[in-house]
């Protein structure tokens, strides 16, 4: 590819054996951009996988000045594929803009990132539920202490074999719905990708933890009656044969490209979808009158994931017996028969490597 330099290990690492988890593997290479004011993104480069250097007073360290993504390649036959990159880079360009970080071109940095991948093709994993999960990130990479749009950057992305996000696969999750902490609120990050959001949400999830939860879902900041989303999913409930999930109107959740992509295939097979706001309250109801049927969380790593128990207060919600209901397991079936090519893909969802 014009305009990369690849530089391959002289040390190959070991392959995991055995369960893969999430996000404790890496592969041998990585991918570097470097961007200068007035001059650019520039120096594309795969390296040896390694420790970066940074001076301690790098502006990202202090202030934030990071955005990430996430997306997955997977073995689909004898080819490489992507999920819908160009999404991604596209959702970067968003967080990027609201972080005042310099955008990125999104084609180049979907094939840089499709060189990456090329590189470390032996790590991409077969087995069933597992993929290589490609974090791209961004830092600020100043080193100055004042509170300022840094003038220079690293965009950098890793590979990591994964298997499933939560330890129990596609058993449903207990998720602990929050009233006392925020994460995000109108005119916010909540929309962006960046490493704040997830700071700030850590003590509502591990409070949640420890009372036995996975992760918890956040209702809107200000009045804490409107659901938002899960820490690392987007949430959708199945209510009387209807799927309702939250608009994006508000900016206060990530526009998941899971979520887009679920609901383009449920209105493409006739489910009546609605995006707009969703009391809890009307949740609760919908659960007390037996017409909440399904809850399912989506997102890359999490893919689609059934929801057994919500706990509001002191209520808890027990949905489906705890078992994945049979929307949640066709959503999944489709996403990842479409993801492996096991299943046709009607959408052009799919990015092949080559
Ligand atoms: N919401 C949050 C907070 C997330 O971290 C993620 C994961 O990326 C999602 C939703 C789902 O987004 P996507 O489907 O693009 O992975
Ligand atoms: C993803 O689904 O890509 C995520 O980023 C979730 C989590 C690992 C932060």
């Amino acid at each position: 590819m014009d305009g990369l330099q690849i530089t391959r290990t002289q040390t190959p690492k070991q392959k995991p054996q055995g369960p893969l988890g999430f996000g404790k593997h890496f592969t041998d290479h990585m991918l570097i951009i470097d961007y200068t004011e007035g001059r650019g993104w520039h120096d594309a480069r795969i390296v040896p996988y390694g420790p970066l250097s940074l001076d301690p007073a790098t502006t990202s360290l202090h202030y934030g000045q990071l955005i990430f993504e996430g997306l997955k390649a997977y073995r689909a036959g004898d080819k490489l594929v992507m999920f819908r990159p160009h999404e991604n880079m596209k959702r970067m360009n968003v967080s990027a803009d609201r972080l005042c970080i310099p955008p990125v071109d999104e084609d180049f940095f979907v094939k840089a990132i499709a060189e990456l991948v090329k590189v470390d093709a032996d790590w991409v994993p077969s087995e069933p539920g597992t993929s290589l999960y490609i974090r791209p990130f961004i830092i600020s990479t100043d080193v100055f202490l004042g509170v300022h749009p840094s003038h220079t950057y690293k965009f950098i992305t890793i590979l990591s074999p994964v298997g499933s996000y939560y330890e129990g696969g596609l058993s449903p999750v207990k998720i602990y719905v929050e009233s006392k902490y925020a994460r995000s609120v109108e005119g916010g990050t909540g929309y962006t990708k960046c490493a704040g959001n997830y700071a700030a949400s850590l003590k509502a999830q591990a409070e949640a933890n420890q009372q036995g939860y996975a992760q918890v879902l956040w209702l809107d900041g200000v009045s804490r009656q409107y659901v938002d989303e899960v820490g690392a999913m987007n949430i959708l409930f199945v209510i009387d044969g209807k799927v309702v999930t939250p608009d994006l109107s508000s900016g206060t959740i990530l526009p998941g490209i899971t979520r887009k992509s679920v609901l383009e295939l449920l209105r493409s097979w006739n489910i009546p979808v609605e995006e707009r706001k969703v009391p809890i309250q009307e949740i609760a109801d919908a659960y007390d009158n037996g017409t909440l049927q399904e809850v399912f969380g989506c997102g890359t790593a999490a893919v689609i994931s059934p929801v057994g128990e919500l706990k509001w207060g002191d209520k808890v919600m027990k949905i489906n017996d705890g078992k994945i209901g049979a929307l949640s397991q066709k959503l999944y079936d489709t996403i990842t028969g479409i993801q492996t090519g096991v299943l046709p893909d009607p959408y052009g969802w799919v990015y092949e490597i080559k």
